[in-house]
């Protein structure tokens, strides 16, 4: 296993070990690979305790992910109050913020996020920033519904966003669809001092499901780090 492997594996385990109590019977799982080591050390615990537990995905990918696990699946329709939501993020600043959505699921990663108690991030160091900005760079992901995505791009540009551009599946097959039926826009904004400002003015225009800004929602990060140690901030 690579270290960034690594890194990504101390940190889910970690935050599980410290987080998902046994009186716990709604847990929320986010996507991406980190989360893949979530779930594998979810499926390490006592089976009795798993059997009595609802697991709420984020995405196709989480869904599927505790399927094969063998876990109970149910959504937020069903269990509005979750206990406790671990997922990955893009990069993470000094407050906690986070930018997420480099798996286009961060519309209902933001909605199992909000029903939990407690959001805990999971990552490895790369994610660990003072600035959102500095090391993502990509941009802000901006989940647009399909018929709006133009006018939503020309808007982001003018609030500042010059390389604002739709993202493309590989080999530029067409747009990425999300598990919602709709597109993603990734806006760079450079350095983000202000997240809850670009969150809102982003949020406001029309045609606009839902950004990829995380902001005062995390209560706690772990960051796996190159020399085996995990960071918790
Ligand atoms: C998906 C996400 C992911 O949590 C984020 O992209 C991090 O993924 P990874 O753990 O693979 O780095 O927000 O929408």
């Amino acid at each position: 296993m690579s270290l960034i492997e690594q890194a990504k594996q101390k940190a889910a385990f970690q935050a599980v070990d410290e987080h998902v109590l046994p009186s716990h019977r709604v847990i929320g799982v986010g996507s991406g690979s980190t989360v893949v080591h979530v779930v594998a050390r979810l499926l390490q615990r006592d089976p009795e305790l798993n059997a009595k537990t609802v697991f709420i995905p984020t995405s196709f990918q989480s869904r599927g992910l505790l399927l094969d696990g063998g876990l109970t699946v149910g959504d937020v329709e069903q269990y509005p109050n979750i206990d406790v939501t671990i997922d990955g993020a893009d990069e993470v600043d000094s407050q906690l913020n986070a930018i997420k959505g480099g798996g286009a699921a961060h519309l209902q990663e933001k909605v199992v996020a909000e029903a939990a108690k407690k959001f805990v991030i999971v990552a490895d160091y790369r994610k660990d920033s003072k600035v959102l900005g500095e090391q993502w760079t990509k941009g802000v992901p901006v989940e647009v519904v399909p018929f709006a995505w133009k006018a939503v791009l020309k808007k982001l540009q003018e609030q500042g966003s010059k390389n604002a551009n739709l993202r493309m599946a590989v080999a530029k097959a067409g747009p990425v669809v999300t598990d919602n039926g709709n597109f993603i826009i990734d806006a760079p904004f450079g350095l983000i001092h202000d997240p809850a400002k670009v969150l809102k003015d982003i949020k406001l225009l029309t045609g606009v499901v839902e950004v990829g800004l995380f902001c005062n929602m995390a209560e706690v990060a772990y960051f796996g780090c190159e020399d085996g140690s995990v960071t918790i901030r």
